[in-house]
């Protein structure tokens, strides 16, 4: 069978890839997930008998938008009755959720919120829709399944700040790797209203990222995280056992002791995160726990679990709530009210994470970060890392006076503790290195 789709500029790029790695980042409604499943399909008619696998965010999404989308809407978007895709097939088993073809072709349709089923036998390719929503592992678990050609990874989504996504494809050119932005208006089958729609319910960076497809600026976000730099795993440092590198083992002679910060909340989650602090008063954070609806009892047995885990000294706590602080403390936690200062805060955090100093005549040098993250064990913190960012005007200017109410309880919860810790002058060897 002949599929010739007419494809929107975004997609035709996207199709015509000749990278090992490509995605599409755009804004709702572009036809990412029409145009990662058409390559799915034809990937699979192209190469007779390979493996591929398309990966959703969630079970629910596999089953609301990726089977409709292979079972019919792709078919109608491109003028074919669904008689002639059946003609292709051997089967599509919607219990095992494996579709094969008649050339013997076979692709798995999985879902990122069950991780087991993510391993298994080699691939030539894989398509993750809607990227941005899955943890960074998911894609590097199937990077490690490409082992047969084309060996090809495509991913299609709406950003998400400068998450892994950003990092993986966007941060800086790279071999292999090719992304395609695009915007809402491109996709000609949608009408005028909906996408006036889509246009009137963001406004700002918002509007920028769910109709354009942009990344958040790099001069809105309040906090910038750097995949390289700040990554614990690319140091020689890790404070857990890692399955994919038998040499990152738990190290627990390199840290003194630990210590917290906590945001409560209710709507809002509930926050701690964890930092150990290095013989040289370097950070590094290490767990996080956040969790809304939670009542304080369970939040207490949550920070005694990481207390003892971490030898934490000292909870730097939102000083909102005094009786929540009071019970910390009746369960034997050494917890403090925690500064809440916004802007010398966020100053401080900032100086933590600066990987470059000035001198006075303006000479500009590297320098190794105060502060590193687990990225894998703190992947909510990295998250709200990604999207923290400042208030915009009408026209998009960014206002430094204060960080969008959103996203930000790991951020707060980093932020008390780092000031605590700051306030609490443990200096000696840390100028050292500045
Ligand atoms: N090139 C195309 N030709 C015809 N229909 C398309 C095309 N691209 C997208 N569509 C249709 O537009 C709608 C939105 O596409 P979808 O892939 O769900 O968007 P997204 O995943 O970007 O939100 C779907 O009904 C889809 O079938
Ligand atoms: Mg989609």
């Amino acid at each position: 069978m002949d599929i010739k789709p007419r494809l929107w500029p975004t997609q035709y790029k996207f199709m015509t890839s000749k990278a090992r790695f490509s995605a599409i980042i755009s804004g709702l409604g572009l036809g990412k997930t029409f145009c990662g499943c058409l390559r799915a399909v034809m990937t699979a008619l192209e190469y007779p008998g390979s493996h591929g696998a398309i990966v959703a965010s969630t079970y629910k999404n596999l089953e609301d938008f990726i089977v409709p989308m292979l079972e019919q809407q792709l078919w109608e978007g491109m003028g074919v009755t669904v008689e002639k895709w059946g003609e292709l097939l051997a089967g599509f088993d919607k219990q095992k959720m494996v579709i094969r073809f008649k050339n013997r072709s076979v692709i798995y349709l999985r879902s990122a919120d069950r991780p087991d089923n993510l391993r298994g036998p080699n691939l030539s390719w894989f398509y993750i829709d809607e990227a941005a929503k899955v943890p960074h592992k998911v894609w590097k678990i199937m990077l490690g399944r490409l082992r047969v050609a084309p060996e090809q990874g495509w991913i299609t989504t709406t950003p998400r700040g400068r998450n892994w996504v950003w990092q993986e494809f966007a941060r800086k050119p790279r071999h292999e790797y090719e992304y395609f932005v695009g915007s809402t208006a491109e996709n000609l089958t949608l009408s005028t209203g909906y996408k006036d729609s889509i246009k009137d319910s963001y406004s700002g960076s918002f509007l920028r990222q769910e109709f354009y497809g942009e990344f958040i600026g790099w001069e809105g976000l309040v906090y910038n995280l750097d995949m390289d730099k700040h990554d614990l795993s690319n140091s020689r440092y890790l404070y857990r056992e890692d399955p994919d590198d038998e040499r990152k083992v738990w190290r627990q002679e390199d840290f003194e002791y630990g210590i917290a910060g906590v945001d409560w909340g209710w709507i809002d989650p509930m926050a701690i995160s964890v930092a150990v602090v290095r013989k040289d008063s370097h950070l590094h954070l290490v767990d996080e726990f956040c969790q809304n609806k939670t009542p304080i009892e369970k939040v207490v047995l949550e920070a005694k679990r990481l207390a003892e885990k971490w030898k934490i000294r000292t909870f730097f706590c939102d000083p909102s709530r005094p009786e929540y602080i009071q019970e910390f403390r009746n369960a034997g936690l050494d917890a403090r009210k925690g500064k809440n200062d916004l802007d010398p805060g966020i100053a401080i955090v900032n100086r933590y994470l600066a990987t470059e100093t000035e001198d006075a005549d303006g000479n500009v040098a590297e320098i190794e970060p105060l502060m590193k993250v687990d990225f894998t064990a703190c992947e909510q913190t990295v998250e709200e890392f990604a999207v923290y960012h400042y208030e915009e005007d009408d026209e998009g200017r960014v206002l430094k006076a204060k960080p969008v109410d959103a996203d930000n309880h790991l951020m707060d919860a980093v932020r008390y503790m780092v000031y605590g810790f700051e306030k609490r002058g443990h200096v000696s060897s840390r100028s050292g290195n500045r």
